[in-house]
């Protein structure tokens, strides 16, 4: 099991360029099974869950590489239906295949998924909205068995805008008989993503990004090339790095409008930031201004960024307070925090953060992959050695993220 080994205390400084998208690369592979004809992911980030999707896309037939920095997947001979438990359950965004599936082959059958244990995680909007669209579902002991004759367009209204659930509509009703009106869609940037290489493989689907999606159906969708957009969270977490070690960082590489809320709460909080075209500067100010805010879907303060953001929350002044609201219990580094001296309390969906001058090394464990994130950030504004355990989680979403911290000057070190 690896660690990172972070002696703290180093000013980050240099360039660092951010990655495609996780989030948006893992569904666009599922999508690439809608054709037979070959689609290449441009600069496709070589991280565990990519490759853990891959492995997927080759469980059910389809041909997948790598030729340097992009993915060519061709699914000209599909031969299976079926996403094993066992690879099902390295990710969350296996859930996808469903939706995929499904419009390629009229079958799917699929485990309940795994990925970061930040809460419950139910499907029930996934299922739900696949049986509107004319799809049965069959559910027993953990497996899921989807069939049609033909998906039918409906209109669909979702109780809570989920991504993965959005993202399964859109894959089932691309070539779906009439039209699917999703409303009250995820609006997250991965979606607008997934829309245009979906629009790009020939699909007709308007709206992603706004409050109504619509999806024609089209016969047949062709080969295509996409360069998928900057992943936010990478770049989030290296203005954060950057912020929490009073250091100075050019991100090359970002969608600046889709990470705009961290962007506002850094201007807060006594960084200087510039923006150039894709290109974001930001130098850390002396003293750091409480850091309070509220996750919630797209373009609320992401989910995703909290752990990171709690970790410059327990260095700054005065008392931040910290609301999550879209994972229950997605509060797991906190523990792992107060062990390197940090002082948080956590009332339910709330957790209360009291600046310290300083966090203290410590060894720790990461429990997700942006609470390992977090752990990371932690360690490297922290007095002494902190040692982070169980970084493969970090390695399912980050490319070589000691890699890039140490060109920026940590002294952060793997271990096995
Ligand atoms: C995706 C992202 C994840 C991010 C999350 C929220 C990927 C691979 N993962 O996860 O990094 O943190 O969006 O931005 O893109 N829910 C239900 N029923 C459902 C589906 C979801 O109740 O059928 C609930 C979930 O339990 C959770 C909330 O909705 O509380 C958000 O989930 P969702 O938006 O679906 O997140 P994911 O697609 O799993």
């Amino acid at each position: 099991m690896g660690k990172f080994v972070i002696n703290g205390g180093k000013k980050l400084s240099g360039e660092v360029r951010v990655e495609s998208a996780k989030n948006s690369v893992l569904p666009i592979m599922a999508g690439a099974i809608l054709t037979s004809e070959q689609v290449v992911i441009k600069n496709c980030p070589k991280i565990h869950d990519v490759l853990s999707m891959a492995k997927i896309l080759r469980s059910v037939g389809a041909k997948v590489r790598f030729e340097n920095e992009n993915l060519i997947i061709k699914a000209d001979n599909l031969s299976g239906y079926t996403v094993c438990q066992e690879l099902g359950k390295e990710l969350r965004a296996s859930v996808v295949m469903m939706g995929a599936l499904i419009s390629r082959l009229k079958k799917a059958r699929l485990y309940y998924p795994g990925g970061c244990d930040i809460g419950l995680r139910p499907i029930d909007l996934h299922i739900n909205s696949l049986k509107n669209l004319n799809v049965n579902v069959a559910e027993s002991c953990g497996e899921i068995f989807c069939y049609t004759d033909r998906v039918k367009g409906r209109g669909i209204y979702l109780d809570f805008p989920s991504v993965g659930a959005t993202e399964n509509i859109m894959l089932s009703s691309v070539l779906c008989e009439g039209k699917t009106e999703i409303h009250n869609p995820a609006k997250e940037p991965e979606i607008v993503d997934l829309m245009n290489f979906l629009n790009s493989m020939g699909a007709k689907i308007y709206g992603a990004g706004t409050s109504t999606i619509l999806i024609e159906g089209v016969k047949r969708l062709h080969g295509t090339e996409y360069q998928p957009a900057p992943d936010r969270i990478e770049a989030g977490t290296y203005l954060l790095a950057t912020a929490i070690t009073g250091g100075e960082v050019k991100i090359n590489n970002c969608n600046v409008k889709n990470i705009s809320p961290l962007i506002h709460k850094l201007c807060n909080n006594t960084c200087k930031i510039s923006i150039k075209d894709d290109i974001i500067y930001l130098k850390s100010g002396r003293e750091k201004k409480c850091f309070s805010f509220s996750t919630g879907p797209h373009p609320s303060f992401p989910t995703d960024l909290q752990p990171q953001a709690m970790a410059l929350a327990c260095v700054c002044e005065g008392v931040s307070v910290i609301e999550e609201n879209v994972f229950e219990t997605r509060f797991k580094h906190v523990p792992e925090l107060i062990k390197m001296g940090a002082d948080v309390t956590v009332k339910g969906r709330t957790a209360i953060v009291t600046g310290v001058p300083f966090l203290t090394g410590a060894d720790v464990c990461a429990n997700d992959l942006r609470a390992g994130a977090a752990l990371v950030l932690a360690g490297l504004s922290a007095k002494g050695t902190t040692t982070v355990s169980g970084i493969s989680h970090i390695e399912r979403g980050y490319l070589d993220l000691d890699v890039k911290l140490k060109s920026l000057g940590a002294d952060i070190k793997r271990q096995g």
